[in-house]
Order: structure tokens, then sequence, then C-alpha cells
């Protein structure tokens, strides 16, 4: 068996610290003396109570927030939040603001019209394939929320900044950007993360919640649906995916100790990105598809002169230790993704291969 990992540029599931995978590796067959992997150990002992009470206490570090806010881990993903977001905070007879920046937003959108809620598209980038961040958007300042995807992972494009929207709090799905930069938690009343792009493996959602949004859930919602089944109970209504809460964890653990906390982070990710972005920017061969203004940190797209070459190219960086390269089959061409696993060095060795590659069939 080969021990030997390539470079992984995958969107999602995608890279994971290598110190993470090692601890868990280590402590597998005995976590912390029990005798017993974190895959077999009850969701009641004490043991798992301090890995997930631990998780919470290193997100509210990172992340900066206070008291006024929980942090809670739910399943099904971040498509599930799609449905439950309309269902716990859209009232009736008011309506939510939408901003449509591609796949993600346009599939919040649709699970809320599903529930026939009301809600306005108040902005969308659709008519440039979804290449730009709006601006200067007309919000509903009587809206029970404005919903926004903070970085969209398969069009490329992240918003740099959050926009204004007075007293109407936002909610937001970062699951491809979260914990990749320092957040202001005051804008918002709910930020939510699939775990497997920057946070973990894939079977977890983090879920961030303004205490006063809680009041806003009716009791008609089905248990497993409520955002207060969960906040309730520190996630622990039901059996929590264990590992994967305990693979958050021990991501965060590293975030705040090895990496340095989120400002560090963001810097790395900004020379990260930036190595990449001068690169697809000098000459005519590689063409960035997004705006300069709206380019994401974390998922760089990309396309070359052809499609036979792009597929040339994807293979061979694959032979030559770089995976993951391929664009979305939704929009083609080539993306590599970021996250802050992937490393300074790995970047490097991408753009590396991209200036032989280029010299090689340019
Ligand atoms: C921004 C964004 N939102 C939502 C999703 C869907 O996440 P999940 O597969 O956890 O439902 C993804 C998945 O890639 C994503 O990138």
């Amino acid at each position: 068996m080969t021990m030997e990992r390539i470079y992984n540029f995958n969107p999602g599931p995608a890279a994971l610290p290598l110190v993470v995978l090692e601890e868990i590796r280590e402590n597998f067959l005995n976590f912390k003396g029990s005798g017993m992997s974190i895959a077999e150990i009850s969701h009641r002992s004490q043991e798992f109570d301090d890995v997930i009470n631990d998780a919470v206490a290193r997100a509210k570090r990172l992340l900066n927030i206070g008291d006024n806010f929980q942090v809670l881990f739910i399943q099904g993903g971040a498509s599930m939040q799609f449905c439950m977001i309309p269902m716990n905070f859209l009232s009736a007879g008011k309506s939510a603001d939408y901003v449509d920046t591609g796949t993600w937003s346009t599939k919040a959108i649709k699970e809320a019209e599903i529930q026939g809620k009301s809600i306005d598209v108040v902005a969308s980038s659709a008519d440039k394939n979804y290449a730009y961040i709006p601006k200067n958007i007309p919000f509903n300042a009587a809206a029970d929320f404005v919903h926004l995807t903070s970085n969209n992972t398969i069009k490329g494009t992240q918003w740099s900044e959050f926009p204004d929207t007075g007293s109407v709090p936002i909610i937001c799905d970062m699951s491809s950007d979260i914990l990749s930069r320092p957040l202001d938690a005051a804008k918002f009343g709910l930020i939510y993360a699939g775990a497997q792009k920057n946070a973990g493996p894939a079977g977890v959602c983090l879920v961030i919640v303004r205490n006063d949004m809680l009041d806003r859930v009716p009791d008609s919602v089905p248990t497993m649906l409520k955002y207060t089944t969960y906040s309730a109970k520190n996630s622990l209504y039901n059996t929590p995916p264990c590992f994967a809460v305990y693979t958050v964890q021990l991501v965060l653990k590293w975030l705040e100790e090895t990496v340095g906390g989120l400002e560090k982070m963001a810097l790395l990710n900004q020379k990260k990105a930036h190595l990449l972005y001068n690169l697809l920017d000098t000459g005519s061969f590689y063409r960035a598809t997004v705006e300069p203004d709206s380019r994401s940190l974390m998922n760089v797209t990309f396309r070359l002169p052809s499609e036979d070459l792009e597929q040339l190219f994807i293979r061979q960086a694959l032979e030559n230790g770089l995976g993951g390269l391929k664009g979305h089959r939704s929009v083609g061409g080539c993306r590599a993704s970021l996250y802050n696993a992937v490393s300074l060095d790995a970047v490097e060795v991408l753009t590396e291969f991209m200036a032989t590659f280029e010299k090689k069939n340019g």
C-alpha cells in the first residue's frame, strides 16, 4: 500500500489538514483510553460531551461570536438548511429577500418557493452567467431576512464584503468559505456551512444562530427540522454524526493552535489565491472566468483555449500528483479549490505545473 498523498484541489469533500488525519489515525482504535474508537462510543458519554463542547467553544473563539449565538451541528448538509430556513424564519404575510449568485443560491430559492413562501429575488447575476457579485441591491427593510451565499463554489465568486441590510438579519450559506477569514457576526441572524470543505468531513452542517432568531420558530415545524430542537439539547436531541463532529473539533483545534487564528488563515488564503490569479492574468493561454472584484479566494475557476486542452491539462495534472482540477460538470472548464488545508506549497507546485503546461501547449 502506498502512503503517497496527492495535492488535493477537490471542491468538497476536500483536503483536510494532514495533522488532523494523523491525530484521527493515532487515536482511532482507543479514543482517550476508552478502549473504543470515536465511531463506537456513546454520544451520551463524557468523552463525546467533551468533544462537542470543545468544538463549540473553539468555533466561538475563532469566529469571535458571543453568547448571543448558538453553535449547532445538524445533519442533512447545507441542502437541508435551504428548506429549514424558510420553514423556521419566514412568517405568514411576510417575505424574505434572496440574492441569486448561482447554483446553490438558486437551490435555496427553490426550496422556499416549494413551501409556497413569499420571497423576492432582489438581485441576480444570471445575466452574465453568475460571473460577478451584484452591487447596490434594493433590499426590503420589512423583510424577515436576507439570504446570501458568501462563496459560490461552482461559479467561483465570493462576497468580499457583506452588504448593509439595516436591521434585517442576513442568513448566509458559508459552506465553502467559513473559517477562511475573520467574521463580523453582527450582521448575521444565521450562518450555515456544510462541513466538507473548510471545516471537516461530510455528514454534518455547522449552524450558527442568533438567540433572538430562535424565538421566531413556529411550533408547527416538525421536531427534527426545528432549530430549537438542536439549541435546547446542545445538538444531542438524537444521535449526532459523532465522527464528523470529532473531525470538525480537530480542524478547529488546528486552526487555533497550529495556524494561529483566522487573521493568519486569511493572509495565507490571500497569498495562495493571488499566486494563482496572477498566473491566470498573465498572457492569454489561461483565462479566469470571474470579474476581478468578485473573485473567490477559495474556488478559482478558469478556462484554457479549448476543451481538448482542458482535458489534457486535468489528466496530466493528475499524473503529476495534482488532483481535483476539473470544473463542476454544469459549467465545465477547470477549478482549483484552495481551502484552508491546501498549503501554499501545493499552489506553488500547481502554478509551476501550469507554466510548464503552457510552454508545451501554448
Ligand atoms: C455553497 C454551497 N452551498 C450548499 C452546498 C450543498 O451542500 P450539501 O451537499 O452539504 O448539501 C454546497 C456543496 O458543494 C455548496 O458549495
